[in-house]
């Protein structure tokens, strides 16, 4: 989903007349009383009082160089997948993986960093994304449950197998965080548990059955051995 122009070379190279569009460098004549005094070069951000400086200064000296990124643009993996986005200062990342790319497992139930059911999993960490804002999220390495889904993971099948959710709501905010703390810590207690799943809020009460299919989740795995030492990673 990268940002693209049709003027563009493949390596982002502008043609002439669409690099000074797109740098939007020319005054807009249409508003009234709007003049522009000041040009700053995108590339190396020096000042200019004329359009004409400011042309031939990026044809002199930038004009091979592709177009710098604009302060929107995100790089970020998604469940694997490389994504670069332009996205507006106001979006969650909440909003980005689940309005805008669909990944509707993410589930938003407070808004407000109370209930853990928007969690997923950003560089090893369970975050919330509801009060995350996509801006922040450059570089970073996220997993959603569709991601740990796709895995075979065996939480989902003892999240199942142990009725650990009514209607189901919170249940992948919970099967998340509870993936995190596995990735850190492959022989949880039941306390290591219940802390771990502490921002975790379920309003139909399933609380007690949660350990139980982690507890047998992280079982699978140490006899399976796919991550041998992780514990003592964490
Ligand atoms: S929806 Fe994000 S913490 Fe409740
Ligand atoms: S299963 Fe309904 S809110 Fe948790």
């Amino acid at each position: 989903m990268k940002a693209g122009s049709s003027n563009r070379s493949s390596c982002g190279r502008l043609d002439d007349g669409a690099l000074y569009q797109e740098l939007k460098l020319m005054p807009n004549k249409d508003v009234p009383g709007v003049e522009l005094k000041k040009y700053s070069c995108p590339y190396c951000l020096i000042t200019f009082d004329a359009f004409e400086a400011i042309k031939s200064h990026i044809v002199a000296d930038h004009k091979s160089e592709a177009l710098p990124e604009s302060e929107g643009t995100v790089h970020l993996t998604i469940n694997g997948q490389e994504y670069t986005f332009q996205v507006e200062p106001d979006w969650t990342l909440y909003y980005l993986i689940h309005d805008k790319l669909g990944f509707t497992g993410t589930k938003l139930m407070c808004d407000r960093g109370a209930c853990g059911s928007c969690t997923v999993i950003m560089n090893g960490r369970p975050i919330l994304s509801c009060m995350t804002l996509a801006i922040e999220c450059k570089g970073k390495r996220i997993e959603t449950v569709e991601g740990i889904a796709a895995s075979n993971h065996p939480l989902v099948e003892e999240y199942v197998k142990h009725h650990c959710m009514q209607c189901g709501y919170c249940t992948p905010g919970f099967v998340v965080t509870a993936k995190a703390l596995l990735d850190r810590n492959l022989n949880p207690t039941e306390y290591e548990i219940r802390e771990a799943l502490g921002g975790n809020l379920c309003r139909c009460g399933t609380y007690p059955q949660h350990p139980k299919a982690i507890m047998d989740a992280a079982k699978i795995l140490r006899e399976a051995n796919r991550e041998p030492g992780i514990r003592d990673a964490g």
